[in-house]
């Protein structure tokens, strides 16, 4: 481990001083202690993904070093944190030859190749065939490879793969990613040089927020997390690759010398032992994620079961790499021009193919945005048939060439959402045609407009039936008011009936006859009844959200329920109550205000509170005040199981007072359980981690009234 639990508890105790009050220590002293403290969590934050401080905290300490080292500039070392992100531009990368040449995998498909592979090696070696060789199988991560010098225990160079034998020098932009040590503890095993390889990913959630957002912001989607990550690391200004949200995975050490000169590669032993060396030194490595298998045998189960559950993991993976474990076996195999002859890459099933384009259908969104969404030959992608895919605006389409009755690539990376890569125009036959947008609503006829800097054409009728209808389905919604079981289908339905037509309507609904309609009953009735009486005491953060106003998300609902006691407060504020806020823009500010000038939407407003809607802020609205000194500050906690003396949602309300986080499933994120009475699988998760503190409802109950 890079640090003993020993260590960990004195950082920790060191992190609090710090946070707590200013040293009359010196400077250098300091700021000694205090780059240790932000390594450190640096290290729980971005390689075990586990902090132990809140970012605020991180930030204030972080602060106080830039603080100091500005005051003291003699003491700031490259090393230092505040030093991963540089101030200059890359005008051009460099070239540089690596250490040893980035070598390609040979591919495999299924079991067979994998059984012939192992035939290989136990030839190669001059091994019986009875005998078992063994194995070290990782994820084949899907990003842009990177290899990485630490030479005297600092990180002195990074390079992109390039063409194999060298690459671009990228070191400014592998120095912002925080999962990459500046650091490494190499010498104590008597290591000078070392080229260690890896790969740069970005997380396929963030990958997709990101899109979400460019797309918002009418700036090009990428095409899938691969090419963000690999082009991220060769972009010119390190403080936008800062903003990527990159982070690297180290898979093998390439390359190791001594003082002497001497080639020490073989002294790490194993593949397996040589990466968890490198995660004691604090890189992020393969860790559940890879295993020893004993023999081919093994290795074959063990890439199948990944093969079933790539879509769940985080990263994008293509593949898993099967590496011979003993590196004196590997060094007697060794390497054709093109691959290494001790490791196979074992290929999932491929996430790309080509379909025909059929036809372009228009969808109208909430706020009038027009998206053309390609019909496609319903077509097997990684396992989904997929019939349909957005393609975003206008430009997405003429940059793309993309014509009626083209083949088109499309790829489907993870979780992410199908995508179309390109057109195919080698494949036309002269009847394709382009592909005209339509100047009118689809759906009013109102005539399309598109502002200047945006990409998106819109309709910019409000009464607009597709708006319309789109705004009921966002208000139900779970992220808007959350009305349990109430669909997109029961929105359309009511829609087309005529019973509901705005947001007010909702709260009139007249059941009996919802239990008349066909497929429904009085049961579904009266859940409806219920889920929807439910959602009427819903926080006024909610209400505010589930308006569908232009630019007002999440956060900004919850900004100003913050700041008002009753929803048609905000007929009366003006531009200056909203400037008073921070993180509330200028835009958000006039769309807002012209919500809430208009008499049509205050009618309804008011309908709804009449109807039972609540408009009052209530605690759930009011800004936390945070308490560090509460007795689950920073905490993670989550209830299972029955409890007796409170409810569930009552519970978690105790918690957050008491400065806790709740969290929904059990995992290394977890500080406390809170098991009620028959609490099962969760429990057994929890204990058996053992890293988590396992409590009684009465013990809970106890360190709350403490
Ligand atoms: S080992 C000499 N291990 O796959 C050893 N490569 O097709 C060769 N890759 O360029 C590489 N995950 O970018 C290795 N766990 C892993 C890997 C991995 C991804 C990439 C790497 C390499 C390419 C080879």
């Amino acid at each position: 481990m890079r640090y003993t639990k020993e260590d960990q508890r004195d950082i920790t105790k060191l992190t609090k001083t710090h946070l707590k009050e200013d040293t009359s220590a010196k400077p250098a002293e300091v700021v000694d202690e205090l780059r240790k403290i932000l390594v450190f969590h640096e290290w729980r934050y971005y390689v075990l993904n586990d902090p132990l401080v809140s970012d605020f905290e991180y930030d204030s300490l972080y602060k106080k070093l830039e603080k100091l080292e500005a005051d003291n500039p003699e003491l700031i070392t490259p090393e230092s944190p505040t030093q991963r992100v540089s101030n200059d531009l890359t005008t051009s990368f460099n070239n540089v030859p690596h250490l040893i040449p980035m070598l390609s995998l040979a591919n495999s498909y299924n079991a067979e190749d994998l059984n012939e592979f192992d035939t290989q090696i136990k030839k190669l070696i001059n091994q019986k065939e009875e005998g078992d060789i063994e194995y070290c199988v990782e994820p084949k991560f899907d990003g842009g490879s990177i290899a990485l010098i630490y030479t005297d225990d600092k990180l002195v160079r990074a390079a992109t793969r390039g063409n194999g034998t060298n690459g671009e020098e990228v070191t400014v932009n592998a120095r912002v990613i925080k999962s990459i040590p500046l650091t490494g503890n190499f010498s104590k095993k008597g290591l000078k040089t070392v080229e260690l390889r890896g790969e740069v990913l970005i997380r396929k959630d963030i990958f997709d927020k990101m899109n979400k957002q460019r797309e918002k912001d009418g700036q090009d989607v990428f095409a899938n997390p691969r090419n963000t990550a690999a082009g991220g690391m060769r972009m010119k200004d390190p403080k936008e690759v800062a903003g990527r949200g990159l982070e690297a995975f180290i898979y093998q050490v390439g390359y190791a010398i001594d003082d002497k000169g001497k080639d020490v590669l073989a002294k790490m032993d194993t593949q397996f032992g040589s990466i968890n060396y490198l995660s004691d030194l604090g890189f992020k490595v393969p860790t559940i994620e890879k295993k020893l298998c004993k023999n081919i045998g093994e290795v074959v189960k063990f890439v199948e079961s990944w093969s079933a559950k790539r879509e769940k993991y985080p990263y994008e993976i293509d593949g898993m790499v099967v590496k011979v474990n003993d590196f004196n076996l590997q060094k007697k195999c060794g390497a054709t021009n093109h691959h290494p002859r001790w490791a196979i890459a074992y290929k999932f099933k491929a996430k790309q193919a080509t379909a025909k384009l059929l036809a372009v259908e228009y969808q109208v969104g909430k706020v009038g945005a027009v998206t053309p969404v390609a019909k496609i030959e319903p077509t097997q992608l990684a396992g989904v048939t997929i019939s349909s895919i957005s393609m975003h605006n206008e430009d997405f389409i003429t940059g793309k060439d993309i014509r009626l009755g083209d083949s088109v690539l499309i790829e489907r990376a993870g979780d992410v959402i199908p995508y179309i890569v390109k057109s195919l125009p080698n494949l036309r036959d002269g009847s394709e045609q382009k592909i005209k947008f339509p100047t009118n609503c689809p759906s009013c006829q109102t005539v399309l407009t598109r502002q200047e800097k945006e990409a998106v054409w819109r309709c910019e009728n409000p009464s607009c039936e597709a708006q319309v209808l789109q705004r009921l389905i966002h208000h139900v919604s779970k992220d808007a008011m959350d009305i349990d079981g109430f669909g997109k289908s029961y929105v359309e339905r009511f829609f087309e009936l005529g019973w509901v037509q705005n947001n007010a309507d909702i709260y009139k609904l007249n059941y009996d006859a919802i239990s008349q309609l066909e497929g429904f009953g009085e049961r579904s009735a009266s859940k409806l009844k219920k889920a929807i009486d439910a959602a009427k005491k819903n926080p006024i953060h909610r209400v505010l959200y589930s308006l569908s106003i232009h630019h007002f998300g999440r956060k900004a609902s919850k900004l100003i329920a913050q700041e008002i006691k009753h929803v048609l407060e905000l007929k009366d504020w003006t531009e200056e109550n909203f400037t008073e806020i921070k993180d509330i823009g200028p835009v958000v500010t006039q769309n807002v205000i012209a919500y809430f000038q208009d008499p049509k939407n205050i009618q309804i407003l008011e309908n709804m509170e009449a109807l039972g809607v609540n408009f009052n802020q209530t605690d759930e609205d009011r800004p936390l005040e945070i308490d560090e000194d509460a007795i689950f500050f920073g905490k993670t906690i989550l209830f299972t199981g029955k409890l007796q003396k409170m409810g569930r949602k009552e519970a978690q309300q105790l918690a957050t007072n008491a400065g806790a986080k709740n969290i929904s499933a059990v995992s290394a994120n977890l500080n406390i359980l809170v098991a009620g009475e028959k609490a099962g699988s969760k429990l057994k998760k929890a204990t058996a981690l053992g890293t988590v503190q396992i409590l009684t409802e009465d013990e809970f109950l106890k360190l709350i009234e403490s």
